[in-house]
């Protein structure tokens, strides 16, 4: 047991200890990127909810800070968990916690009471800075939102500019919806309207993000609406999104055929976007919860609980029909983690495999085209050993795109983990791929991000080598480039 792998990922984030699941209070603030993240500060399974900090300045070197928002006990004996929310610069001042010449940063956060194991509330909280985030002080006046509801949580906020005032979305998770407020001074709330009932309602509705984002190649953006509910087919959590138009009241969604999800791996949710990036950099970035809740508490990692996708930037792609699909894609901050990059020779491949790369390798980020017209499959494979392999893969006969985990290593810390994960996705006989791999993150990036696959695996050996496969018939691999990634966190 003890020669088991910790599984700790060399440049995906994660605390240095303990557990964790959403990120919280995405921030940029004075050259400095801030994340918070439900964290229990006494182990590594979830509970007493508080939010841990860390900051970097590239995204990928994280500085773990003191704990931000501890849990905490009321008078009346109840407990206080910080559950999921968000932070703003507040650089206006116009809640008055700080000064002109000292802007606070603010949190806004669930506060989920429970007594004798009883959940009593789930209200809208505020705690602020004055020091970029080093400290943190629970507002008197709390709480500024209350329902009276035990389902109420999950608060983003961003500051609307032609309104000139603070715009909050947060979920009703068991009625499926989000319900939108505006605020002077991020203290006094005004309700303005709901969206939901739409979509995927097979899960409750959690941790809603809205923001507009740009048309890719185009001047224009558009608003997305982003949640984490569930995958009606599957049956498992996934993030979803809604493209269309917020007027300043409400969220008016573009007619989709089907519900829309942002990643089709198993363990991708809870993401939101950061907030106060600089419009000269313009960038959505959004980072996600590498995980599924079914089995998160019993991943096999060791020292930790809990990894963070690589940040992803968010565009949209406007079709044909002139619908708009989300793309994603790792910030360009990866290519700075490069400790090495090999560009590699093309091949063709006929029934059978040809190796792509041989080293031990724990972290890598893998691009290639491939074109399939005349084989039924083919793909790549992670290879431990002839056993052991992570399979990524198209399938020309049945327009599928697949993942195969059944034979990546341990699995059996869960029976809701399990094996292959299939995206019916026509027409990618000619695709390109961008495989990001970190000792137990897999993130697959198929043509510039329209599609989005993340999954945990978790090897019993190193990986030795990356091999190409087609089945019944020929595949051509090009434009080959693999980088191995240094280690950025712990
Ligand atoms: C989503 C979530 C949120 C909640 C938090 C509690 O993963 O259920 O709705 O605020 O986790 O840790």
């Amino acid at each position: 047991q003890d020669n088991m792998p910790t599984y700790r990922p060399l440049f995906h984030f994660s605390t240095d200890s303990n557990w964790i699941n959403d990120p919280n209070g995405l921030v940029y603030h004075n050259g400095q990127y801030h994340l918070f993240c439900q964290y229990n500060p006494f182990g590594d399974k979830w509970g007493h909810m508080s939010w841990a900090h860390a900051v970097s300045n590239d995204l990928f070197h994280w500085q773990q800070q003191p704990l931000a928002i501890p849990e905490f006990t009321n008078p009346d004996g109840s407990t206080t968990m910080i559950f999921s929310g968000c932070a703003v610069a507040d650089s206006l001042n116009t809640s008055g916690f700080g000064t002109a010449a000292q802007p606070p940063l603010v949190a806004m956060y669930t506060a989920h009471i429970e007594k004798g194991g009883k959940v009593q509330s789930q209200q809208q909280q505020l705690a602020y800075s004055t020091d970029d985030g080093k400290t943190w002080t629970r507002y008197a006046g709390n709480p500024v939102l209350d329902i009276k509801s035990t389902e109420f949580r999950d608060p983003k906020i961003f500051w609307y500019t032609p309104g000139k005032q603070w715009i909050l979305v947060l979920a009703k998770p068991d009625e499926y919806k989000v319900r939108f407020y505006s605020s002077p001074d991020l203290k006094q709330w005004t309700y303005l309207s709901d969206f939901g009932g739409i979509g995927d309602i097979s899960e409750v509705w959690e941790c809603p993000d809205i923001t507009e984002v740009p048309v890719e190649g185009t001047a224009e953006k558009r608003w997305l609406l982003t949640l984490s509910a569930g995958h009606e087919v599957k049956g498992y959590r996934a993030m979803q999104y809604f493209t269309g138009v917020f007027n300043g009241k409400q969220f008016i969604a573009d007619q989709a055929p089907y519900p829309l999800y942002v990643d089709f791996g198993k363990d991708y949710y809870a993401g939101i976007t950061w907030n106060n990036i600089p419009a000269a950099d313009g960038r959505v970035i959004m980072l996600g919860w590498a995980n599924d809740w079914r089995y998160a508490n019993d991943i096999p990692t060791k020292g930790f609980r809990g990894q963070y996708a690589t940040p992803r930037v968010l565009q949209l792609r406007k079709k044909d029909n002139g619908q708009y699909r989300l793309l994603q894609w790792p910030v360009a901050e990866l290519d700075k983690q490069v400790k090495q990059s090999h560009t590699l020779p093309g091949f063709t491949v006929t029934s059978g495999e040809h190796p792509l790369y041989e080293s031990v390798i724990p972290a890598l980020d893998i691009s290639f085209d491939v074109t399939l017209p005349y084989a039924t499959s083919a793909g790549i494979a992670l290879q431990q050993d002839s056993a052991h392999t992570t399979i990524i893969s198209y399938n020309n006969a049945t327009g599928n795109l697949e993942i195969d985990r059944s034979n990546a290593g341990l699995h059996n810390f869960s029976t809701l983990y399990t094996g292959l994960d299939t995206l019916h996705a026509p027409g990618l006989e000619k695709a390109s791929f961008r495989i990001v791999f970190d000792v137990c993150m897999l993130e697959v990036f198929v043509n510039n991000g329209e599609y989005v696959l993340t999954d945990l695996v978790f090897p019993l050996q190193p990986q030795t080598g990356v091999v190409a496969f087609a089945n019944k018939g020929t595949a051509a691999f090009s434009n080959i480039v693999v980088k191995e990634i240094n280690k950025t966190v712990h």
